[in-house]
């Protein structure tokens, strides 16, 4: 046989989601005792195997704010300026802080007139009076309703303020404003300094939010998409973002891994790379940069991805997460691995992580949401959102991201209208719960023992396949 036949006898198997089905397995937990927990990347822990594409019809700060709340992260896409992206990230960090740093004071000279004018403005309901940076006061709304405006805060002011240390923790500081019964407690250091705030309806969202991803300050964690040619970029993000994510369709490009080996020793935060789809590609990123925190993997399976009908080249999902986890496990590297690309059920994230993922990455199943920032339309008394490629044209006029795709003259994704699915935490619920559903079936009680034990059966045919819907089909 001639050398390029053999090309096609020994060509590999490349397999996707509906190629494969999970095996039922021996159960030993219910499906409400199975633990989610696992990683973003080698630093950021999640309570659920889930997060956000970023794409500009899937994640900005409102998308990011509802996933992290419901223990999974969002990725702010990239196709807009340095100075919006960092907006972005900036509002999801304030959201919900658990202690507020940029604190607004006012000195003890100033009028209580002042001091009602500055709560106004500011939306709050008091101010930590301070000189020098010392905490001397603190005065409140009701203080200045029943003042008049012409006094000054000093004489106003509560002097005998309670306070906490700089490492209170959220339960912590609860008690202490029960137990004084304060809505509001500033947080000094040893010297007197104020260093913050902690307001009582911060922290009591902590409680609604139980399982949410969040910082060693109580703040919602997020991502940040940036290309690997951008170091002023990805400085400025990494001062806010918890993590950033290269964004590029094809990271397997020496290029590419030059610049973000750079990249990674400019910035501080865990940087995830990709997309990758093979082992080598793998191998060569992983030996070649330092400190590599994650792998978002998949390459032309997207909902909206036309790479592999304009191509004919691709790397499935599901095969790109077994490429990729055995690289690692061939050279014994541990960091998570983000199956990304054509996610539309529960079931498809439980198969990514048996072949080897920590979580998936979901773009379609998040743009159809009402905290996307895609637009939504009616359609014949239905109502749809708009998903698109980041490499659609649409997509690329906007000029801020085109440098993800090594060609800047073929489209390689397109639009489509889906149907709106409501909000984020509905969806997610029902995700959740499928992944449950899934190991529960499978006998694992978490994601480890998922990706070790799990059985897989290959799907022989599509015909088959169809089989078994029209059984479905009859039984219903
Ligand atoms: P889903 O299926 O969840 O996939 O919508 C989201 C992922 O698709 C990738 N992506 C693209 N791939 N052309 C592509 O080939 C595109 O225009 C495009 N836009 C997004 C990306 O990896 C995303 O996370």
């Amino acid at each position: 046989m001639g050398k390029f036949q053999g090309k096609f006898n020994g060509a590999q198997t490349v397999f996707n989601f509906d190629d494969v089905i999970l095996l039922p397995g021996f159960s030993k937990v219910e499906p409400r005792e199975i633990d989610l927990t696992t990683r973003f990347s080698k630093n950021i822990p999640i309570s659920i195997p889930i997060v956000s594409s970023p794409m500009d019809t899937v994640t900005e700060s409102e998308m990011a704010i509802a996933l992290a709340r419901q223990g999974g992260i969002g990725v702010i896409h990239r196709n807009c300026t340095a100075e919006d992206q960092v907006e972005m990230v900036k509002i999801v960090k304030r959201s919900e802080s658990f202690i507020i740093r940029e604190v607004v004071t006012i000195s003890r000279n100033a009028k209580v007139g002042e001091a009602a004018e500055i709560m106004r403005k500011n939306r709050i309901s008091g101010l930590p009076v301070v000189e020098n940076n010392r905490l001397v006061g603190i005065i409140t709304g009701r203080d200045v309703r029943f003042t008049d405006p012409s006094v000054s805060v000093g004489e106003a002011m509560t002097k005998d303020v309670v306070v906490a240390k700089p490492g209170v923790t959220p339960e912590e500081a609860v008690e202490l404003m029960k137990k004084h019964k304060v809505e509001k407690l500033p947080v000094v250091d040893g010297d007197g300094r104020l260093v913050g705030l902690i307001t009582y309806r911060d922290v009591a969202l902590r409680g609604e939010y139980k399982g949410a991803t969040r910082d060693e300050e109580g703040r919602l964690r997020v991502a940040a998409a940036v290309s690997p040619f951008d170091v002023d970029r990805a400085r400025l993000l990494s001062k806010h973002a918890d993590a950033l994510v290269i964004d590029v369709a094809h990271f397997h490009n020496s290029n590419v891994i030059e610049a973000t080996r750079r990249l990674v020793r400019e910035t501080s935060v865990d940087v995830v790379v990709g997309n990758l789809g093979t082992r080598e590609g793998v191998l060569d990123s992983v030996s070649r940069i330092d400190n590599v925190a994650g792998l978002r993997v998949g390459i032309g399976s997207g909902s909206v991805c036309i790479t592999t009908e304009v191509t004919r080249t691709g790397a499935p999902t599901l095969f790109a997460v077994s490429q990729a986890a055995d690289a690692l496990e061939e050279i014994g590297v541990e960091i998570p691995v983000i199956a990304d690309g054509g996610v539309r059920n529960p079931g498809d994230v439980a198969l990514a992580i048996a072949f080897g993922a920590s979580c998936a990455m979901l773009g379609y199943v998040f743009a159809a949401c009402k905290e996307s920032p895609s637009p939504m339309t009616m359609m014949n008394g239905r109502y749809f959102k708009l998903h698109r490629g980041m490499g659609s044209q649409p997509a690329r006029q906007k000029r801020m991201a085109v440098d993800r795709y090594s060609s800047k003259d073929i489209p390689e994704g397109t639009e489509v209208w889906i149907p709106f699915k409501g909000e984020v935490s509905s969806v997610v619920n029902e995700f959740v719960a499928g992944i449950r559903a899934a190991m529960g079936y499978a006998g694992a009680s978490n994601i480890g023992e998922l990706r070790r034990n799990s059985g897989i059966a290959r799907m022989v045919s599509t015909r088959e396949k169809a089989g078994i819907g029209q059984r479905i089909d009859q039984i219903r």
